[in-house]
């Protein structure tokens, strides 16, 4: 059984990224539901971005998906209209705030910026972070990282990173989402590691925990087949009862 057709399914990207993140999904999945990929970099909060993202959804029920930044996004729409998501896919992502290191390594990438007036030696610091090793020489994952990021813009980082800075410690809510959920990640995530995926699937009942072998943080694009398998596998659960 597939989806119906008609479920609009939110696809939210992460830091810096645009709906190139998705289009291995778009291309693949473009049957199984109504894929809608907001931009979330013209708002400085989860709220603005979460608002943004159900503005361009019809009214009713959907399915949501979220990488990295995108599934902090999700967790905002969770707590703000739970009745109406149908399914969440939370793919690299985390439920819990920073620790006062990654706090802090946000801050010295913010000043970075402001000083260089560019994103150029940003993208080279957080670039090994975001790829598993192996991948660090596929020239074509590169440019499209950094034609997802030229896309969002220096003001558009600055934005993102604040909401992020912001954002709700999320754990508290787990235990109340009520949908269909797959966790997703990639073994190699170093920047939202299998152990922060663990907790958020042992927290949310019923949900599905899929690790994806020599796979960084950029799972949609790094580990296309296998992330477009789970999603296919979750899209086709959201028309069942549960
Ligand atoms: C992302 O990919 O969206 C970022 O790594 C999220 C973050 O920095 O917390």
């Amino acid at each position: 059984m597939t989806a119906p057709a008609a479920l609009p399914c939110l696809l939210l990207p992460g830091l810096l990224c645009d709906r190139a993140l998705w289009a291995p999904q778009l291309e693949a999945l473009g049957d199984r539901a109504r894929f809608v990929v907001p931009e979330l970099w013209h708002d400085d909060s989860m709220a603005g971005m979460a608002e943004c993202a159900l503005r361009s959804l019809p009214d009713g029920p959907f399915a949501v998906a979220g990488l990295s930044m995108g599934g902090y996004v999700a967790l905002e729409i969770l707590r703000r209209v739970p009745a109406r998501v149908r399914g969440l896919a939370l793919l690299d992502t985390q439920a819990r705030p920073d620790v006062p290191e990654v706090r802090q390594r946000r801050l010295d990438l913010l000043e970075l910026s402001a000083r260089a007036r560019s994103l150029a030696p940003v993208q080279r610091r957080m670039y090994p972070l975001l790829v598993h090793a192996d991948r660090l020489g596929d020239a074509a994952l590169a440019a499209t990282v950094d034609g997802m990021a030229e896309r969002v813009g220096l003001q558009g980082y600055v934005r993102q990173q604040r909401a992020i800075l912001e954002r709700p410690d999320s754990r508290p809510g787990l235990s109340s989402i009520r949908c269909t959920t797959l966790v997703l990640c990639g073994r190699d995530d170093q920047i939202t590691p299998v152990a922060v995926h663990e907790e958020i699937a042992q927290a949310i009942p019923g949900a599905r925990l899929e690790v994806i072998e020599h796979c960084g943080h950029l799972a949609t694009l790094e580990c296309p087949e296998a992330v477009n398998s789970a999603l296919a596998r979750w899209l086709e659960t959201l028309g069942a009862p549960h």
